[in-house]
């Protein structure tokens, strides 16, 4: 039932390596989780184990049924991959979801029907027609950014909940959004003052910081996740940044109890609106 997605305005800070290992981290927990990869780039499955060759994917064509697209992966995963396409077959899929988000909304519906399976979304920089398709559905809004003073900037707007856009969707989906800072060097006194001013200006809504770590960016190098906590350095904050997102989603034992959000109101119910 729960939807995670991982989004930025900004390119390579790490939404990928992140969703991944936190898709697979959620995985070894016991939950099914999919992972959903809406960047034409299809780097996804590359970080959750799959070979270069499988070019397949949700976006090769968007109205076949989506069980043929998803791929089990070494990471215990599944994976709906992007598929590789052609520039303008991925222009013709953001023009195509523009003009009818349902495509791809009832897709993602689809995967999550099961409540028991966890939905994780990569998405590529900035705001995207897959990623708006989806957003009415998203329980936690990961937006990574890096502890650096371009990201900085970044934060305010951030905050605001402006990257999401005006209006009563972006209101609604403000809420549940939360930053996760990445490449976090404590030695460096700009990343550090970064970190502590976000820490600042978010409070609760900072979820998660990540070291900078050479182990991590070798991982895919490797074909492997960065999965021991053992193994220290962002490996240990990764774990950390999984527990803070389960801890947000609707169904986890863990999530704090909801404020103003009673459901169960008898009209609605025989309405068939249960909430
Ligand atoms: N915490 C980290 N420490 C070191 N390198 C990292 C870290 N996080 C990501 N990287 C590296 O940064 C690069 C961009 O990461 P990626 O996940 O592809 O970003 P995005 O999906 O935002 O474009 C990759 O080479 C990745 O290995
Ligand atoms: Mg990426």
């Amino acid at each position: 039932m729960p939807v995670i997605a991982f989004t930025s305005p900004k390119g390579g800070v790490g939404k990928t390596t992140l969703a991944a290992h936190v898709a697979a981290l959620l995985a070894r927990r016991g939950h099914r989780v999919v992972a959903l990869d809406l960047d034409p780039q299809n780097a996804l499955r590359l970080h959750l184990g799959l070979p270069l060759r499988e070019e397949e994917g949700l976006f090769t064509d968007l109205s076949r049924p989506w069980r043929q697209s998803l791929r089990e992966t070494p990471a215990g995963v599944g994976l709906l991959p992007y598929g590789t396409v052609e520039p303008r077959r991925a222009m013709e899929n953001a023009a195509a979801l523009l003009d009818n988000p349902e495509l791809l909304a009832a897709i993602a519906r689809d995967v999550v029907a099961d409540p028991a399976t966890i939905l994780v979304l990569d998405s590529p920089p900035g705001p995207t027609p897959p990623l708006a398709a989806l957003l009415p559905l998203v329980d936690v809004l990961a937006v990574v950014l890096l502890a650096d003073a371009g990201s900085a900037a970044m934060l305010p707007l951030v905050a605001s909940g402006r990257v999401l856009g005006r209006g009563t969707l972006a209101s609604r989906v403000a809420g549940r959004l939360a930053v996760v800072l990445n490449q976090v060097d404590l030695d460096s006194p700009l990343s550090k003052a970064v970190l502590d001013g976000a820490a600042r200006m978010l409070g609760d809504r900072l979820i998660g910081a990540v070291a900078r770590d050479e182990a991590l960016a070798e991982a895919l190098a490797d074909k492997r996740l960065l999965l021991s906590p053992m193994e220290g350095g962002a490996a240990e904050d990764l774990h950390a940044l999984a527990d803070a997102i389960a801890a947000r989603l609707p169904a986890s034992p863990a999530a704090p109890p909801a404020t103003r959000r009673r459901g169960g109101y008898s009209a609605l119910s025989e309405w068939g609106l249960d909430s």
